[in-house]
């Protein structure tokens, strides 16, 4: 069994990136009254207690959300991702961080639906003892599977309301992930070819990274956009992470102007060394 625990992790310039456009993903989707599901591949707990002895042990959160937590010259996406996480916290301190499925069970309306998949056991128990404390009303929307999620996103697929938004956010900790990523969203395509599919990857030097990549950017007939953050210098032992990025099929037309300002602030203020940089290419739209 995979040792990776989001806890770690939870509110570093990933997941800042990361969950800065699922929000806008998912405002956008509220502009219209049509009913969507978010399907989560990978979920993870749910949500993160910074203060707890797992996030403590690395801290990561310190050089990302906690930058960005008392700026008051944030763009718009930025403070939109802020003002979410202040929301959930009282006093204005950083105590707790909502993964994927809370950002998404906060946006959602009553008529939309959140389906989940998880693997870790303890994920998992912590994810389901998450949701019921939020009541039944809440319960009723939410449906967790405890199965792979690259093989099982296409029982999913198409929604019913035929509009979806498809996170795909695995732990790469298997190499393999990288390959099983591409096939979801191939597959998923075939099943859903109008769903917002947004892929998150890990900047390493990892020859898989760039194959991936390449495929996606490969895909026929599709609009993308592809943003991405590094905070530092890969390091030279040729692994850890030194960035992460997003790749976005069927983005909301609104997403690629919107990173046009977050981008080069994040780059500025996650900076951990003087080589932090960002990329912004788009396909269509
Ligand atoms: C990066 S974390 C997810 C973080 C979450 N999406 C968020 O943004 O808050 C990846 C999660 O995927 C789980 N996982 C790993 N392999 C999986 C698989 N094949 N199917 C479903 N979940 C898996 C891990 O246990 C971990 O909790």
């Amino acid at each position: 069994m995979f040792s990776y625990r989001h806890a770690f992790h939870a509110g570093n310039h990933a997941d800042v990136l990361k969950h800065a456009i699922l929000l806008h993903i998912l405002h956008y989707y509220n502009k219209k009254e049509t009913p969507y599901w978010i399907i989560d591949t990978h979920a993870g707990a749910g949500v993160y207690d910074l203060q707890d002895a797992w996030a403590e042990k690395t801290a990561e959160f310190r050089d990302g959300i906690a930058r960005l937590w008392e700026r008051n010259d944030l763009p718009a996406d930025l403070q939109v991702y802020i003002d979410h996480i202040h929301n959930m916290n009282e006093d204005g301190e950083l105590v707790f961080y909502p993964g994927s499925p809370w950002i998404a069970l906060e946006l959602m309306r009553p008529k939309d639906r959140l389906h989940l998949f998880e693997l870790h056991p303890t994920e998992i128990d912590v994810l389901s003892d998450n949701i019921a404390q939020q009541g039944r009303e809440i319960a009723r929307q939410v449906t967790v599977f405890e199965k792979d999620g690259f093989t099982g996103l296409k029982s999913q697929l198409p929604p019913v309301p035929k509009r979806g938004i498809i996170l795909i956010d695995p732990s790469y900790e298997d190499k393999k992930d990288y390959r099983s990523t591409l096939t979801a969203v191939k597959e998923g395509l075939k099943r859903f070819a109008t769903g917002c599919f947004a892929v998150w990857y890990p900047l390493v030097r990892r020859k898989e990274v760039h194959d991936m990549l390449k495929q996606l950017e490969k895909l026929p007939d599709t609009q993308w956009v592809h943003a991405s953050l590094s905070v530092k210098k890969p390091p030279l032992d040729g692994y850890g992470l030194h960035g992460s990025g997003m790749f976005i099929i069927n983005p909301p037309y609104t997403l690629h102007g919107a990173l046009e300002k977050s981008l080069p602030y994040l780059a500025k203020h996650l900076a951990q060394d003087d080589t932090a940089t960002f990329s912004l290419t788009r396909q269509g739209n």
